[in-house]
């Protein structure tokens, strides 16, 4: 099949998941997750699509419960599939592995194979886990900040197949737009094919409107291919002016003192200026602040570099 019959395919892929959501309600019994059903149906009909069904492989970063991974697995019992999370985020109880290893156990995966590491470490290190096989359809769904994002779109090129499609979930984030769009550009062999959002986070969504985007897209996606011979138009996520400054805030943020404590901050800010409970928030701030006292007060005020230890000048080990 040439490249242009092929990006037919996914482009119809994509309109059918719109249109129809999962390619089967397999597994509804057990699985359940944070991924809109569109999404998930675009998976399981992009590996439907893979032709060299014993080289390729699915991937995801971010399995959570085990929804995208496990859906794809029993929808393509014959193809290999593969999902890295390190449980690290939306696992209070530390729950979380027990219940993708019991799903799996009883939809009979056995073509699923958790990765449990860093999403970095895992795509540092990818042929340890996935051998030499190359990487036909491509989740992201891990962190959502932008440096996640963007290295997860860096560390995968060199395991991509020759027809590849990267799925990027949450793109409502405009980081995570701000992300796909830095490596559009810089990589122009990738061109988007596709584009969805809806019109806020699913949790500040009203039931009605929450309910229609999980069973679409739920909180936005961007859809990418390998476009070697040039033949789709640009077509690049948009992204806010507001993002750049805040990026500069970031560098602000990361040389101070408290930078981990942002988020404890901010909500302290929140209640300040909203008149809402400053003595919850100062009591999570002080808490957090407890939890690693020692390192803030080792630290300056500001600009901290941490460059200790750092040769005063290396030249390379070439001769
Ligand atoms: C939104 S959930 C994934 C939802 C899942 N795809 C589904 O269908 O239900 C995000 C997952 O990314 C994982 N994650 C976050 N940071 C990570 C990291 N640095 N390395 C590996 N996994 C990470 C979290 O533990 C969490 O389970």
């Amino acid at each position: 099949m040439g490249i242009q019959a092929f990006f037919r395919q996914v482009i119809a892929a994509i309109g059918e998941a719109d249109r129809d959501g999962l390619v089967s309600d397999k597994g509804s019994d057990v699985l359940g997750g944070l991924s809109g059903r569109a999404t998930v149906g675009l998976l399981q009909r992009l590996v439907g699509l893979v032709e060299d069904r014993n080289s390729l492989c699915y991937l995801e970063i971010g399995v959570f419960q085990g929804l995208s991974l496990l859906s794809v697995a029993i929808e393509h019992p014959e193809f290999v599939c593969f999902g890295i999370d390190n449980f690290s985020i939306l696992d209070p109880k530390g729950e979380n592995l027990g219940i993708v290893q019991d799903r799996t156990r009883r939809l009979k995966a056995v073509n699923a194979h958790l990765i449990n590491r860093d999403y970095e470490a895992a795509l540092e290190h990818l042929s340890e886990h996935i051998g030499d096989r190359k990487v036909a359809v491509f989740f992201i769904d891990g962190a959502h900040d932008y440096r996640s994002q963007l290295m997860a779109l860096l560390l995968i090129r060199p395991y991509l197949a020759e027809r590849a499609v990267v799925i990027v979930d949450d793109a409502n984030y405009f980081d995570v737009r701000q992300s796909t769009r830095d490596f559009l550009v810089s990589h122009p062999e990738f061109k988007m094919v596709f584009e969805a959002y809806s019109p806020g986070h699913p949790a500040n969504l009203d039931d009605a409107t929450r309910e229609t985007h999980e069973a679409g897209w739920l909180n936005g996606v961007n859809v990418l291919v390998l476009d070697h011979s040039n033949v789709l138009p640009v077509m690049l996520p948009r992204v806010e002016p507001l993002a750049r400054d805040l990026y500069v805030n970031e560098w602000l943020a990361h040389r101070h003192r408290y930078a981990e404590l942002a988020p404890q901050a901010l909500d302290l800010a929140a209640a300040a200026l909203n008149g809402g409970d400053m003595a919850t928030a100062t009591a999570r701030l002080a808490e957090a602040y407890a939890k690693d006292k020692p390192t803030f007060d080792s630290r300056l005020s500001d600009r901290n570099l941490h460059c200790e230890g750092l040769p005063e000048r290396r030249f390379t080990e070439w001769k």
